[in-house]
């Protein structure tokens, strides 16, 4: 009994020591606009919840180490005239650059989805099952013990673009700026509709039946990338 005191001690201690209480999430936005990252937040421990990335930028985010919850980009947004800030796409309802506890997911919105540390293992998927608003790539870092885990995108194609008209979500000039997803309503049938959906997004969570979170052993650090497939562009 008396031993295995001290061996949590070195346990802690070198978890502490090499920099593991805390994972680092990277964003970075290779789309051709500014997004707005939007982060649920159940630990009241993030340093943000929301901020604007520019177009080209990315940030650090440090993660609380066992957070579970989801990360997306918000676009569109502006504050208005009474200061109430808002975005067409990934809305959080919070009024604020910066978002608060969420009750629901946004929708029409692709999402990052992260479990981390149950029983050392990092549980992430990407899900559309509350729609698209733009291509989005989770890809986990070399971890400590040299091992890569399995990247997750729904990043192949712009399916705003590739959205069918009814699914389509609209500004007001018209342009497609986000895709609804037809099986967001559970009881999803196959439809040419879903296909939409599957076929450009193979890996990603596509319907409530769906479970197909990616494990990875080990802590590693994680990038997300908003639209992996564009050039970044030059910073000013
Ligand atoms: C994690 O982010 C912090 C703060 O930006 C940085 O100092 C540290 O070097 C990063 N660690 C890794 C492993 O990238
Ligand atoms: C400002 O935005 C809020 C939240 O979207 C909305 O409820 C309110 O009506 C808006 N006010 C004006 C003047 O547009």
């Amino acid at each position: 009994m008396n031993k295995i005191l001290p061996l949590v001690f070195i346990i802690a201690s070198n978890l502490f020591v090499s920099g593991v209480t805390s994972k680092n999430i990277t964003i970075e936005n290779k789309c051709d606009y500014t997004v707005w990252p939007g982060i649920s937040n159940s630990f009241n421990d993030f340093d943000t919840i929301g901020h604007a990335l520019e177009k080209g930028d990315s940030r650090v985010i440090l993660a609380p180490w066992s957070w579970s919850g989801k990360i997306w980009g918000r676009t569109l947004c502006s504050t208005n005239s009474t200061g109430k800030f808002s975005c067409a796409t990934g809305d959080c309802g919070s009024g604020k650059i910066e978002c608060a506890v969420l009750d629901k997911s946004p929708r029409d919105t692709t999402l990052a989805e992260f479990l981390m540390n149950k029983a050392n293992v990092d549980l992430y998927r990407v899900n559309v099952v509350y729609g698209f608003n733009l291509p989005l790539l989770v890809v986990p870092q070399r971890s400590p013990n040299d091992k890569v885990c399995s990247r997750v995108g729904c990043d192949v194609v712009n399916l705003n673009q590739a959205c069918p008209y009814e699914l389509m979500v609209v500004d007001a000039e018209e342009r497609p700026i986000a895709c609804t997803n037809p099986c967001e309503v559970p009881d999803c049938m196959p439809s040419s509709y879903s296909e939409s959906f599957k076929v450009p997004c193979p890996e990603a969570t596509f319907d409530f039946s769906d479970d197909n979170y990616v494990a990875c052993a080990g802590s590693t650090d994680y990038v997300i990338t908003f639209c992996p497939s564009f050039t970044p562009v030059p910073t000013r």
